[in-house]
């Protein structure tokens, strides 16, 4: 049985938070770190699931990658010795893939399993895979092992334009581009998510001619990467959507410490759009209090910088509290509503639903296929009374949102398979309890 949360709901949740270090530019950087000619340190690391079994994968490989104090991480990929990513490690871990960059600059080919992680959607990686080839890498998927086999002939050059975005997709390309010295690579349609700039920031420093020009990413390649001191990542604007939401949705109110706000721009719209009260201070804090009645907002998903697809499930709870209707309409993701029907555990009343779309094949970011029946939007009328009951997690973003929904809920509640949300969230019971709210840990293993 895997661990879970037990929690007892109804209380104003307040304080502050002093946000951790992004999953989502921790992972890319430390796969980065695996391109350089001596070991870089890493500051912000967060100690989560994810990053653990990236820490496993890598010392799999040969690799020495260790915490050398809280938060702070060196990597080592000379040592590198495998060329073949476990296929356990690949599963657990889907930015795996990322690995086909450290691992044909070492050995000039690699094994690579078809990548796991949640289980949101089909998230196929066909065109990572394309930009991949049409960069002069040479990949074929065997159905028969699961891996895929890539092999770099010449080193990478060329352009390749992505049909639709793709966040990690657009990184894989420049870690594939940033060391192949005298070329250079093109990607258009590149996504604009804030980590991709971390990461083109952090392999600047140490040498890298990256640049991006709009919706376009230019590297030059360079011979070598080395930065002789640390590179501190950015700070999750997940896990700070997630806390400002719940103290939201339980009328508290809430301080981010250092903490920029350019990297929720279009969230802290939205929340100003429903009359709670958003203010920037002094020193990079931000600060959020709820109106005791706060009016419903619409919203669709899009890659940034849109509302985020990770956010959709907070804003869902936020809105049972809120007056009026609202509806969610996703548009990054296929099957990214799996926590409704555990709301409805809850008491929540949350309709889901297909709206009409003139071109689908062009609106959604995922491969629309026309035979497949989809329920891309929920409708959500507010405010809505919660009570506790058991919830299990099928996905990160979701499972956070799932426990914020506990949280907000009269009574109690247990959260089954929190290891999946741990898998993002650093520190998450302690988080809550500093912020008033009532949680335990009950350990199984
Ligand atoms: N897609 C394809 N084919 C591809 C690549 C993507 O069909 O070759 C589809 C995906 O299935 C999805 C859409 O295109 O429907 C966008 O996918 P993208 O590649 O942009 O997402 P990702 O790189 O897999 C990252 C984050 C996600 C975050 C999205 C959107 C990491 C490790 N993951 O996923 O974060 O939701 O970008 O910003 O960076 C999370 O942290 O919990 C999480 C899911």
């Amino acid at each position: 049985m895997n661990n879970a949360y037990h929690i007892i709901g109804g209380k104003k949740i307040k304080g502050e938070i002093e946000p951790s270090g992004a999953k989502n530019a921790a992972l890319k950087l430390m796969t980065a770190g695996l391109l350089f000619d001596k070991p870089v340190v890493l500051k912000n690391i967060p100690h989560i699931g994810d990053v653990r079994t990236l820490i496993d994968l890598i010392k799999d490989l040969g690799g020495s990658i260790d915490f050398i104090e809280k938060n702070i991480l060196r990597v080592d990929g000379l040592s590198l010795k495998k060329n073949k990513v476990n296929l356990f490690f690949g599963s657990k871990v889907r930015v795996s893939f990322l690995l086909f960059a450290p691992l044909l600059f070492r050995f000039g080919e690699c094994y690579i399993p078809n990548p796991g992680g949640c289980r949101i959607g089909a998230r196929p990686i066909d065109r990572i895979i394309e930009g991949m080839k049409s960069l002069g890498i040479k990949v074929v998927y065997s159905s028969t092992t699961g891996y895929y086999h890539a092999k770099m002939i010449k080193k990478p050059k060329g352009y390749y334009r992505f049909p639709k975005p793709s966040h990690t997709g657009t990184e894989l390309l420049i870690l594939l581009s940033v060391l192949s010295a005298n070329n250079q690579v093109v990607i258009d349609n590149a996504a604009l998510e804030p980590e991709i700039d971390d990461l083109i920031n952090f392999l600047n420093l140490a040498g890298g001619k990256i640049k991006r020009v709009g919706h376009k990413i230019i590297a030059e390649g360079v011979e070598k990467l080395k930065l002789n001191h640390p590179y501190a990542i950015i700070k999750d604007r997940n896990e700070v959507i997630t806390y400002v939401s719940l103290a939201l949705a339980t009328k508290g109110e809430i301080y981010i410490n250092n903490f920029s706000d350019n990297l929720i721009e279009i969230f802290n719209k939205k929340i100003k759009a429903t009359g709670n009260t958003f203010k920037k201070l002094k020193n990079n804090c931000l600060y959020f209090k709820a109106k005791n009645e706060f009016k419903a907002v619409s919203l669709e998903t899009q890659p940034h910088p849109g509302f985020m697809t990770d956010w959709q499930p907070n804003w869902a709870i936020l809105m049972t509290q809120a007056q009026g209707t609202a509806i969610i309409h996703e548009r990054v993701f296929e099957n990214r509503f799996s926590y409704v029907e555990e709301l409805r555990k809850l008491g929540a009343k949350i309709t889901l639903f297909q709206p009409k779309v003139i071109h689908p094949e062009k609106f959604y970011y995922f491969n629309y296929q026309p035979s497949t029946q989809y329920f891309q939007a929920i409708k959500i009328t507010g405010p809505q009374k919660l009570h506790g009951g058991v919830i299990n997690i099928a996905d990160l973003r979701a499972g956070a949102s799932l426990a914020v929904a506990a949280l907000v809920a009269q009574g109690e509640s247990i959260i089954n398979d929190i290891k999946i949300l741990e898998r993002g969230y650093e520190d998450f019971e302690n988080k809550i309890k500093s912020l008033g709210g009532e949680i335990k840990k009950i350990k199984y293993d």
